[in-house]
């Protein structure tokens, strides 16, 4: 039997059920496509429903504020994919009548669509046979037909993508390109994959020769560059000092001030103020914090402090813990919120005490 064959079979009993599946709407396949790269599917599980009750379709999408779009992607990372969305849900609107294009050719023109997200939304949704190469896609690939170079040279990644699209099938195309992906996720895992419940071992070639834990050499990773921060939460009253980012880096996340690398309490006023232009008092230390990004960590110590002035410094806005639960904060800082909310609200029942 082909590989097709087999593989369908498999996933006939074996597929995960996935709210996704099942359904033939090119924008809900394009968000899930979306969501779930570099981001494992039970994050995504939380968010995707979430997504479409707010965005039912693409017009809703292109409509909407994109801090609204942000607040319901907070926690999922790597926020360039949902300003793409957006970008490329206006994109359709404006210049395709609202209809998601058919065909690789025509999605590949469309923000934030790639080759691996037009072939999964031509497929899936369109049952086009065109192939969808994700991680999981190169690893099931390169072990079956025992390609053994390291896939981040171009042509090695070329070649992988050639053979998988002579895989895929005319008949039930999305249901492949899918099931490779379970099958890569589930028993084709990364490191030591389960062979004894695999339906490809027959045809294996990295079975066959017993190596398939050093398939495929993968491209060496640069160690997550450390660095160190102090975060200020400046407040005036009942509110917190936050600016919205403009760096490519979490741009349109909101966070509070910054300083590049850390300082002693004698130093903090004066390095605050260096950052925001306002003048503090009342310097205290509140904990740490540590985030790891793909390519870089950061090491954070915080400490609360008080602005003389009410009035913010251009570029950064006072926000109330009302204010500050609707915008969309990146991961790193929810320790720093969670000390702000503890924060404010003992200033709120202090004042309500008065
Ligand atoms: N990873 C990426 N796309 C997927 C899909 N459609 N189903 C399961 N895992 C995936």
């Amino acid at each position: 039997m082909e590989i097709s064959a087999l593989l369908l079979r498999w996933y006939d009993e074996h597929a995960r059920v996935l709210p996704w599946r099942g359904i033939h709407d090119p924008y809900r396949t394009w968000v899930s496509e979306t969501m779930l790269q570099q981001t494992r599917v039970e994050t995504v599980l939380s968010y995707y429903n979430r997504f479409l009750e707010r965005f039912p379709d693409v017009a809703a999408l292109a409509q909407a504020p994109e801090d609204d779009v942000m607040k319901l992607w907070e926690g999922l990372g790597y926020y360039r994919r949902a300003r793409n969305l957006q970008k490329g849900a206006r994109q359709v609107v404006d210049e395709y009548g609202g209809e998601i294009p058919s065909d690789v050719e025509q999605l590949l023109k469309i923000s934030g669509i790639g080759a691996y997200t037009a072939g999964a939304i031509a497929s899936i949704a369109f049952e086009k046979p065109v192939p969808a190469v994700d991680g999981n896609v190169i690893r099931v690939v390169s072990r079956v037909t025992g390609i053994r170079e390291n896939v981040g040279v171009p042509s090695v990644k070329r070649r992988i993508e050639r053979t998988a699209a002579e895989l895929v099938p005319q008949e039930r195309p999305g249901d492949f390109n899918q099931a490779m992906m379970d099958l890569g996720a589930t028993v084709c895992t990364p490191g030591t994959p389960s062979c004894d419940r695999c339906p490809l071992t027959g045809l294996c070639d990295a079975y066959r020769a017993g190596d398939p834990e050093d398939i495929p050499e993968l491209p060496r990773k640069n160690p997550p560059k450390e660095l160190d921060y102090d975060l200020c939460l400046i407040f005036s009253g009942d509110r917190v000092l936050m600016r919205q980012r403009t760096e490519t880096m979490l741009q349109g996340l909101w966070i509070y001030p910054m300083l590049d690398g850390w300082h002693t309490m004698k130093q903090l006023p004066a390095a605050a103020k260096r950052k925001t232009g306002l003048t503090v008092r009342a310097v205290e230390a509140a904990g740490e914090a540590r985030h790891v990004f793909t390519h870089q960590v950061w090491r954070m110590k915080l400490y609360t402090m008080t602005a003389e002035a009410p009035e913010a410094p251009e570029g950064w806005r006072f926000v109330s813990l009302d204010e500050m639960d609707a915008l969309a904060l990146p991961t790193a800082v929810k320790r720093a919120a969670e000390v702000v909310r503890q924060r404010l609200r003992s200033t709120e029942s202090g004042l309500s005490q008065v």
